[in-house]
C-alpha cells in the first residue's frame, strides 16, 4: 500500500477499505470491470478514508459502518479525479495512463458515474440519515466548484475570494465531510463532531493550496500525474493571483492564461516568473495558516494517539512533494 507513514498504526484499516472498494468495484460488465480494475490497482495517498477512520475514534464506533462510509468515500474521490482528469485532458494520475488516455469520454463518464453511485450505496450502509445528507450535499458542492473552475475568468478575473470559494466546494467539502461523518457514526457530543468538521475544512484548504503549489514546483515522477497544468488550462490558482497582485509585470504569465500564448516556452516563462517572484513561498505560507487553523481546532479533542496522528497530518500535507 502506497499510504503514507503517519497512517502506519490504521493500516490494517485501511486494507480492509481497499478490500470494500474492490468489492464495490465487481459488475458484470467485462468492459467496466476492466476499466475499475485498471483504476483501483493505482493507489492513492488514501487522505480521505484515513480521516474517517480517526475521526471515528475518540468515541467507540460501528467499525464496519466506519470502514464502509471510509470506502465510500475514496471512491466519491476517485470519480471526481476519473472526470477531473477528463475535464482537465489529463493522462497521468496516480502513475498511470488515466481513463480518458485510452477511452473515449462517453466510456470515461459513465465509470465515473458508476463508482458516484457505489459510493452512495456504501454511504446508506451506514443507515444513518445525518451522514448520507452530509454525504450528497458534498457531491452538490463539488460539482459547483469544478463548474466554478471550468467558467471561471470568463465575465470577470477570478478574485481572492472566488478562489477560496472553489477550492472550498472542489477539495475541503470533502475533508470536512470525511471527519464530521466519522465523528458522527462514533456518536460524538456536537462540539466534538464541529471541531473535527473544521479541522478537516481547514486541512483540505491548506491540501489544495499545496496542490496549486506543487503544480508549479513538483515533480511529475513523484506526483504520479502532469505538473504546470494549471496555468497552460488558464486555471488562476493562489500563487498566480499572489504574482498578479504583487505587481509583477510579467506579460507572458498573462499570455498564458488568457491563451493568447500556450506554447510550451511561455509556459515555461510563465511558471520560471512566477517561481521567481516568492508567490509560491507565499502561498506555502497561506496553507501553513490553514493547517494551524485546523491543528488548533483539534485542541477541544480528548488527546489520544488518533488525534496526534490529525495533528501531524496537518503539517504533513504543507510539507508534502506528493
Ligand atoms: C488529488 O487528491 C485531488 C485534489 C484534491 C488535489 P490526492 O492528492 O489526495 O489524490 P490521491 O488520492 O492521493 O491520488
Ligand atoms: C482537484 O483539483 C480536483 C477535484 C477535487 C475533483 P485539481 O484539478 O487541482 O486536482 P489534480 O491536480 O488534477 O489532482
Ligand atoms: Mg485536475
Ligand atoms: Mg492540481
Amino acid at each position: 500500500m502506497k499510504t503514507i507513514a503517519l497512517f502506519d498504526p490504521i493500516r490494517e484499516d485501511l486494507e480492509r477499505v481497499k478490500r470494500k472498494m474492490r468489492q464495490a468495484a465487481q459488475t458484470e460488465h467485462e468492459r467496466l470491470t476492466e476499466a475499475l480494475q485498471h483504476l483501483l490497482s493505482s493507489e492513492g495517498k488514501y487522505i480521505r478514508p484515513a480521516l474517517v477512520i480517526l475521526a471515528s475514534r475518540f468515541h467507540p464506533a460501528d467499525e464496519d459502518k466506519v470502514l464502509a462510509l471510509a470506502a465510500a468515500v475514496e471512491l466519491l474521490h476517485t470519480a471526481t479525479l476519473v472526470h477531473d482528469d477528463l475535464i482537465d485532458g489529463s493522462l497521468l494520475r496516480r502513475g498511470l495512463p488515466t481513463l480518458n488516455a485510452t477511452w473515449n469520454p462517453g466510456a470515461t463518464i459513465l465509470t465515473g458515474d458508476y463508482l458516484f453511485s457505489r459510493a452512495a450505496s456504501l454511504a446508506a450502509e451506514t443507515q444513518n440519515v445525518r451522514v448520507v445528507v452530509i454525504f450528497s450535499q458534498t457531491l452538490t458542492l463539488i460539482c459547483g466548484g469544478e463548474l466554478r473552475q471550468l467558467f471561471s475568468g470568463q465575465s470577470r478575473p477570478p478574485t481572492m475570494d472566488d478562489y477560496y470559494r472553489r477550492i472550498s466546494s472542489k477539495t475541503a467539502a470533502l475533508f470536512a465531510t470525511s471527519t464530521e461523518a466519522g465523528a458522527v457514526l462514533s456518536g460524538a457530543p456536537e462540539d466534538q463532531v464541529q471541531a473535527l468538521r473544521n479541522y478537516g475544512h481547514n486541512l483540505g484548504m491548506a491540501f489544495q493550496i499545496i496542490d496549486d503549489v506543487l503544480d508549479f514546483a513538483g515533480d511529475e515522477e513523484q506526483m504520479g500525474k502532469p505538473v504546470a497544468s494549471d496555468l497552460r488550462q488558464g486555471i488562476v490558482t493562489l500563487p498566480a493571483l499572489y504574482f498578479l497582485s504583487g505587481g509583477n509585470n510579467s506579460g507572458v504569465v498573462v499570455q498564458v492564461l488568457n491563451g493568447t500564448r500556450r506554447d510550451e516556452p511561455a509556459v515555461r516563462a510563465a511558471v520560471d516568473a512566477i517561481r521567481a517572484s516568492g508567490a509560491l513561498e507565499a502561498a506555502i505560507a497561506e496553507a501553513r495558516r490553514f493547517s494551524r487553523r485546523g491543528q488548533e481546532a483539534l485542541k477541544v479533542l480528548p488527546d489520544n494517539p488518533h488525534r496526534q496522528i490529525l495533528f501531524e497530518l496537518a503539517d504533513f500535507v504543507v510539507e508534502r512533494n506528493r
